[in-house]
């Protein structure tokens, strides 16, 4: 999600030349019940070892579960004391409980984020009942956007307006700021070795090696060109990535770059249906029958539609 998006960068994207087009199947598999809702958006999306996916949506203070199998998804908790939820990532913490960490916002109007309302969040599992805790309000923070497990009971999160990206602890909510002047920072992902991020101002993919305590070891690389929103590392057995699956937000796409050359090509398109909407995260499946499935977000996509989850069979 951007919360604010400069006329240059708007310039760019409308010069930018079109791109290869190989289009993979997919097709709708959620959108919330009920009458349209054109202002309605998923955010941000994680996919728990069940292969649920667990989704944070952006004008509400909710996460919904969504069983790729079935078709089927629901509510599953709105978190009280927040307004507009976004990144959200599972971590890794030692003999306990399948945990997000989530993070949340005040966005009363698209592009407008209030000052001070930035939080993170944990949600556990216990069984099959979750539940939520507010791990510590941020208010020296700006917007947190990406959020992505480093390592064992720690994750990284990008603020957007403040250019830096946190290291945080989970258990007691103290934090670093490892990698600083991040102009733009939107997704954020991790692989073995490298901190890959999305800047949405000059619309880049890039990585940096880093360190155990996910401080640069290296100069920044830029991987890609004309990419915004969160995206989906394909990393390999031995912890190499050969490519990333961006969600390229207002085009209503979702674009592979082969990360050694750049190479760009639109694996969807019109996500919503309707020929307009954002797409601004995308994932993949957990289970033996869709590890090659993107789960990726559309929402706001007109006045006939309303927020969902589509399947796109990379296969
Ligand atoms: C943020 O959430 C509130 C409800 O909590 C909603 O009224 C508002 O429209 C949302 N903002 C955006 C940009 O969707
Ligand atoms: C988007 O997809 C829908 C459904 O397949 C189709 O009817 C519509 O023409 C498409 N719009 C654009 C702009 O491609």
């Amino acid at each position: 999600m951007i919360p604010s998006l400069t006329p240059r960068s708007l310039t760019l994207a409308l010069l930018s030349a079109p791109l290869l087009t190989s289009a993979a199947p997919f097709e709708s598999i959620f959108s919330i019940p009920g009458p349209p809702n054109p202002s309605a958006w998923f955010e941000n999306l994680a996919v728990r070892p069940n292969g649920n996916i667990l989704a944070t949506r952006g004008d509400a203070p909710e996460i919904w579960q969504i069983d790729p199998a079935t078709r089927t998804g629901s509510l599953l908790v709105s978190v009280s004391g927040a307004f507009n939820l976004t990144g959200i990532s599972q971590v890794e913490i030692a003999a306990q409980q399948e945990t997000y960490v989530f993070a949340s916002a005040y966005i009363p109007a698209p592009f407008q984020v209030e000052p001070g309302s930035a939080k993170v969040w944990t949600l556990s599992f216990n069984g099959a009942s979750p539940s939520v805790s507010l791990l510590k309000a941020l208010p020296e923070a700006g917007f947190l956007n990406g959020l992505a497990g480093f390592d064992e009971g720690r994750v990284l999160i990008g603020d957007t307006l403040n250019e830096a990206v946190y290291l945080m602890d989970v258990e007691t909510g103290t934090y670093t700021t490892p990698l600083v002047s991040m102009s733009g920072v939107n997704g954020v992902q991790v692989a073995p070795g490298y901190v890959y991020w999305a800047n949405h101002n000059v619309q880049t993919l890039s990585r940096v090696s880093v360190d155990g305590d996910a401080l640069p070891t290296g100069s920044a690389e830029v991987l890609a060109t004309n990419q915004i929103d969160d995206f989906a590392l394909d990393v390999r057995g031995d912890g190499t990535v050969r490519k990333a699956y961006v969600a390229a937000m207002y085009d209503n796409e979702v674009v592979e770059v082969v990360l050694a050359t750049g190479a760009k090509t639109v694996v969807a398109d019109n996500l919503s249906g309707s020929g307009s909407g954002l797409c601004t995260s995308a994932v993949f499946g957990r289970r033996a029958a869709d590890r090659r499935v993107l789960y990726a977000t559309v929402g706001q996509g007109g006045e006939t539609v309303t927020a969902g989850i589509v399947a796109i069979d990379l296969s």
